[in-house]
């Protein structure tokens, strides 16, 4: 099948929905089905994009439009029912991270998904992220020798992340466990495991530290153990004015850095009189295309994505397992998992 056969259905259309929307049709998909609970949202993407469905039915878009491929971009709560609905009429799906809230129901997805022989696929966009893919292909690559340790420190200040929005009437502010900055930062954990290594010893803490008028928690940390014997220490926040994501590695020969703010990856050998660096491209949008571009090519060909639900689950695996160990205050075992999905050079 090629992308022009293709019937592609956004469910959720709000930040993300609307970005894959938007990508989906400057890619060439013929038309789209947008749906969201509130119906004027899809209704307005819809008629910026030329849609020919906008609604507020999932059933019946499902019914009638019968797609090949749902994306699933509904806040995390709704994940998993939106996911399975799309199973069970035939479709392919795209969910957003995390695959869900916890891991309750999500065996269940993954089983169903094997039963009606259709693919989940996760947008774990920093995945495709040249800056990313050329530190992880840096570290694999033996840049710096063998990996000893590694710190990973990402924030933002939730206020200004949607300037036009009402930071305090977003969903941080509700306390629900998927708003925490814990799952809303996932992806620090997901790029650890792909770039880094899978981890087997987890500790963790979580708090609401600042000021900010939410309820749920604004900085999550955690220190891992790597199944390669790394040490690795991860930060994220909702409260550093100047928004910044930053990878550290400590290698048995140097050291190699990933620097969002420099938009390059830096190396130094214990020989070298300076740093190397090479630049890599600022365009936000480029992964998410890299990403559809991925998904649009396993429904055309049937072809099952390695970064499938099972990956998803890993990684939500993970992040349950940081909470743990806030929670607990002890240290958590994970069972050791094969290496994960890295995206192939394009
Ligand atoms: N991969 C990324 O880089 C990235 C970036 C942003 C968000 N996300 C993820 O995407 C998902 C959506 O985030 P967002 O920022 O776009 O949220 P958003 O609040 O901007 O949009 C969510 C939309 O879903 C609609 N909705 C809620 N429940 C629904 C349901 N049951 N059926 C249909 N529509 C429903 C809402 O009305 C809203 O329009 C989250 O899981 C989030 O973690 C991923």
């Amino acid at each position: 099948m090629s992308l022009d056969q293709l019937r592609f259905a956004v469910i959720g259309c709000g930040s993300i929905g609307s970005r894959h929307a938007q990508n989906l049709r400057a890619l060439g998909a013929p038309d789209l089905a947008l749906c969201d609970s509130d119906r004027a949202r899809a209704v307005q993407l819809a008629s910026a994009l030329d849609a020919q469905v906008a609604t507020d039915d999932l059933d019946a878009l499902l019914v009638g439009y019968r797609p090949n491929a749902v994306l699933v971009c509904t806040p995390p709560g709704a994940h998993l029912a939106v996911a399975m609905r799309a199973l069970e009429a035939g479709a392919h799906v795209l969910c957003e991270e995390p695959l869900a809230p916890t891991l309750d129901g999500v065996d269940e997805l993954l089983d169903l998904a094997e039963r009606q022989q259709r693919f989940i696929m996760m947008g774990m966009c920093h995945r495709f992220h040249g800056g990313l893919r050329r530190l992880q292909q840096r570290i694999v690559g033996g840049t710096v020798g063998r990996l000893l340790g590694a710190q990973m420190w990402t924030g933002h200040y939730l206020p200004d992340r949607h300037p036009s929005a009402d930071y305090r009437a977003g969903s941080s502010a509700e306390g629900r466990l998927e708003d925490g900055v814990l799952l809303d930062g996932i992806h620090a954990l997901d790029t650890l495991r792909w770039a880094l290594g899978e981890p087997v010893d987890v500790l963790g803490m979580l708090g609401k530290v600042s000021d900010l008028d939410i309820n749920a928690e604004d900085l999550a940390a955690a220190i891992l153990r790597l199944e390669n014997g790394a040490i690795v220490e991860v930060h994220v926040d909702h409260l550093q004015r100047h928004a910044v994501s930053r990878c550290e590695v400590i290698g048995s020969e140097g050291n190699l850095v990933w620097d969002s703010s420099r938009q390059a990856v830096r190396w130094r050998r214990s020989d070298d009189v300076g740093w190397s660096e090479e630049r890599v491209s600022v365009d936000t949008n480029e992964m998410y295309v890299a990403e559809l571009c991925e998904f649009i090519d396993c429904v055309a060909s049937g072809r099952r994505p390695a970064l499938d639900g099972a990956e998803g689950r890993a990684t939500l695996a993970l992040a349950s397992a940081v909470r743990t160990a806030a929670e607990s205050k002890r240290l958590i075992s994970l069972p050791v998992r094969p290496r994960p999905f890295v995206a192939a050079d394009s």
